[in-house]
């Protein structure tokens, strides 16, 4: 083809395409797409509920081992058992010494390496049947009678913020850190 006939399309499709750009900056404008709305501090608040196992991000709040007792009773022993160890779901209580053993049985007291991420599983997935339905004191409560059961604190302790990220896991130190690199 001559080179001659190449400027008509070429310029055609250089017009076309610079009225479409042209048009969408138009529509998108400086502020983007012109649909939602900003994010505020308390839209975040309600989904922002990790909490690190050293401890941040635990909210004020205290409970009893006593309380958890009652709220145990009420909201947990129908799926893990009267004392946490009869299931039919998983064994929250005992198997401390049996990780080493032909019949390892994991559970808070064996396994968990920190107390500070039990708090965190419980707000964001028990009950299973109304997952973030507990309060935070009532989390404090359970938290506490579930360690109490696994001889990790006394039966006196009342767990806030500050002794809940103090207490030490009996399996603190059983993890080994991968050090194999994320792949890409
Ligand atoms: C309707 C049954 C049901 C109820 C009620 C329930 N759970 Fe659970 N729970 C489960 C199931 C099922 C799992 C396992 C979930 C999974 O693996 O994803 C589980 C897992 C757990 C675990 C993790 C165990 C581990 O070592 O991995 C804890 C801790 C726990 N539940 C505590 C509680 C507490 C405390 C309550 C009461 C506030 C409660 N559960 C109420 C069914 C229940």
């Amino acid at each position: 083809m001559p080179n001659g006939l190449w400027v008509v399309p070429v310029g055609l499709m250089i017009l076309v395409l610079s009225i479409v750009s042209a048009g969408l900056s138009a529509e998108i404008g400086d502020g983007g797409f012109g649909l939602g709305h900003p994010v505020s501090e308390s839209d975040i608040a309600t989904w922002n509920i990790d909490v690190s196992p050293d401890g941040q991000g635990l909210p004020p709040g205290q409970g009893t081992v006593t309380q958890g007792a009652q709220l145990y009773a009420m909201k947990c022993a129908s799926c893990h058992g009267p004392t946490g160890k009869e299931g039919p779901n998983d064994v929250l209580v005992g198997g401390q010494g049996s990780l080493r053993t032909a019949k390892p049985l994991k559970t808070i007291g064996s396994y968990w390496p920190y107390a500070t991420t039990l708090y965190d599983y419980l707000r964001r997935a028990m009950p299973f049947t109304a997952p973030q339905s507990l309060k935070p004191g009532d989390i404090y409560a359970l938290v506490a009678w579930l360690l109490n059961q696994n001889q990790i604190i006394a039966e006196d302790t009342i767990l806030d913020a500050h002794s809940l990220s103090k207490i030490e896991m009996p399996n603190r130190n059983g993890f080994i850190p991968d050090p194999r690199p994320d792949i890409h």
